[in-house]
């Protein structure tokens, strides 16, 4: 069992590794945007061969990307991924890479990645085996940061198989005391790799662990890959399921993305067979609307050029490679539509309507829920055709099975306030925090007006009001949660913060118990205070 966890946030993380670096520079992460302010584009082997990977491979994916405008969409990065290297570390301690793959060995595949105008990529283990079976890291962490730096490679992915807890400490503790050594090592590096942590995958099933250790993710590094792994290009199951397994994850996380750190739902199976073309255009759709990592793992000089077209869309990348860097939320959802939203830095509005059902269908979408004004003048972007129309207060959808649709929003004059709005999500129970005559309470998501919150206030205090009534506010009042007349008094002043807490100016948090939304003493890994809100609310993220 975990042990309490508050005295974890005693010292937070940027301080604590101050403390353990004192003379140091501190580079990576959150601590330093610039790092990665934009999440990364690029190739990675895994999900389309697995161990099969070669020299040849990544040269051949490097001429294909060049030639065929990937490159200059934007995908600078070849990422190796498990098995590149050999079963036994050589006599000083070093990873060797397996010369057979890799005839000119790695350092040359860096040189020929940077002459041609991309980064080189790798993957190692923090435990004592890599999921493959091969050397891990532990022990090793220095000596391998320094051994990929001098190979001329620039980013690790570090995942988490066979990690064993040491010195009583939980599962948890161990991958945060590992994580978080790392995360120092490669910050006091004179160039730090930029640091794909794949810790939070371990702890995926159960949410209020999984959240916990969210928690320290973005402190630690640049991007981090959630949940299970999408499906292999030979594997068994359903591709699109498995993408909306990692899509439902990502939907979860939305506090957490900033410039500098970025949820990873993992790769783009482009070339997957199990997937309608439909479903090939949302993956990409939903992961830019998110501000993902776009890794593509496709065989790319087979993909078709309808493939290739798609995926170098410009405004689809631009919005992926947004500098807010917000994350799309979740508006609403019922049986069929996901609707999601999040601003973009010249003041547009993003629109991504996903049709999670099994036929075609239609919608309309009121600009309010938009955390827009009514009544005014807005252009309407289609960004899969270019076509632009004028919308006053809604716009209509229709959409294919697993279709999924982008527009960007842009105000006309004296429109432009924007008010974050959408669900308040119960991120462990799925439920959706629901308007009442009495207050509030935990329902089964149903796109209505009762579950649509606009979230109004700058900076950390904010109040919150259901669509379906604007002129109520969500208070604490008592011991219990009401909707009073929006008068600005204490009761109705909330903060959101990075553990999920929502929290009224008199203490206590927002909970669901027994479906009913009420008020408790606010504890770390109480699932029922772990709460998303929509995109743009200000985060308290405990290092401030
Ligand atoms: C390199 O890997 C690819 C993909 O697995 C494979 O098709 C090819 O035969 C391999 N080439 C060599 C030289 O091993
Ligand atoms: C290198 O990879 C090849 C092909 O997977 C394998 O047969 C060989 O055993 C590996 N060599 C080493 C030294 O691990
Ligand atoms: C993992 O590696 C450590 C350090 O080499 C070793 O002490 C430990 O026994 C290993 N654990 C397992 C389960 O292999
Ligand atoms: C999930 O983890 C939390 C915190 O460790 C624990 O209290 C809870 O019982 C776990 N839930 C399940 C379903 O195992």
């Amino acid at each position: 069992m975990p042990q309490p966890s508050t005295a974890r946030w005693a010292i937070p993380a940027r301080m604590a590794s101050l403390l353990i670096l004192p003379l140091l520079s501190v580079h990576a992460s959150v601590e330093d945007p610039k790092l990665l302010p934009t999440p990364p584009m690029g190739f990675n082997n895994w999900a389309r061969f697995e161990c099969d990977l070669n020299e040849t491979l990544f040269t051949d994916t490097a001429q294909s990307m060049l030639s065929r405008g990937l490159l200059a969409a934007g995908y600078n990065r070849l990422n190796l991924d498990d098995c590149w290297m050999t079963h036994e570390r050589g006599a000083d301690g070093a990873l060797q890479w397996n010369s057979t793959l890799f005839p000119h060995g790695i350092p040359w595949l860096a040189d020929y990645a940077h002459k041609h105008g991309f980064h080189l990529g790798i993957y190692e283990d923090s435990g004592n085996a890599t999921c493959g079976g091969y050397p891990g890291s532990y022990g090793y962490e220095q000596k391998d940061a320094e051994t990929f730096a001098s190979w001329g490679i620039d980013y690790l992915k570090l995942d988490g198989c066979n990690v064993y807890p040491e010195g009583g400490r939980s599962m948890a503790e161990e991958y945060k005391l590992r994580y978080g050594q790392w995360h120092d090592i490669l910050s006091a590096m004179a160039e730090p790799l930029i640091f794909s942590e794949s810790a939070p995958a371990y702890f995926s099933e159960n949410k209020t662990e999984w959240a916990n250790v969210m928690d320290w993710i973005p402190f630690y590094g640049e991007l981090a890959r959630h949940s299970d792994d999408v499906l292999v290009y030979v594997g068994e199951g359903s591709a699109w399921d498995s993408i909306m397994v990692n899509y439902h994850f990502q939907t979860l996380l939305v506090r957490y993305q900033k410039p500098g750190y970025y949820n990873d739902p993992d790769f783009l199976i482009t070339d997957h067979p199990g997937l309608t073309d439909a479903e090939k255009r949302s993956h990409f759709a939903l992961w830019a609307s998110f501000g993902a990592p776009l890794i593509i793992s496709a065989y790319i000089p087979d993909l078709s050029d309808e493939e290739v077209r798609f995926l170098s869309n410009k405004e689809l990348i631009a919005v992926d490679q947004d500098p807010l860097a917000q994350q799309a939320a979740l508006v609403s959802r019922d049986g069929t539509f996901d609707v999601l939203t999040r601003s973009l830095a010249n003041g547009d509005r993003l629109l991504t309507v996903l049709n999670t059902g099994s036929s075609s269908a239609k919608t309309s979408i009121s600009v309010a829920r938009l955390g827009l004004k009514g009544q005014c003048q807005y252009k309407a972007r289609d960004l899969w055709t270019g076509k632009t129309s004028s919308i006053r207060d809604a716009i209509g959808i229709n959409l294919d099975s697993h279709a999924t649709a982008v527009y960007r929003i842009t105000p006309g004059r004296g429109c432009t306030s924007v008010t974050p709005t959408g669900m308040i999500l119960n991120t462990v129970s799925g439920n959706c925090l629901t308007a009442s005559s009495s207050g509030a309470t935990f329902k089964t998501c149903n796109a209505a007006d009762t579950q649509v919150w606009s979230v109004s206030g700058s900076g950390t205090k904010v109040s919150i009001s259901p669509l379906s009534n604007p002129a109520k506010c969500l208070a604490a009042k008592g011991s219990i949660i009401a909707l009073v007349d929006c008068k600005g008094g204490a009761g109705t002043i909330w903060s959101h913060a990075i553990t999920g807490h929502l929290q009224n100016a008199n203490g206590d948090c927002l909970t669901e118990s027994g479906g009913q939304g009420t008020l408790a003493g606010c504890e770390l890994l109480q699932g029922g205070q772990i709460l998303g809100l929509p995109s743009g609310v200000h985060v308290v993220d405990g290092s401030a």
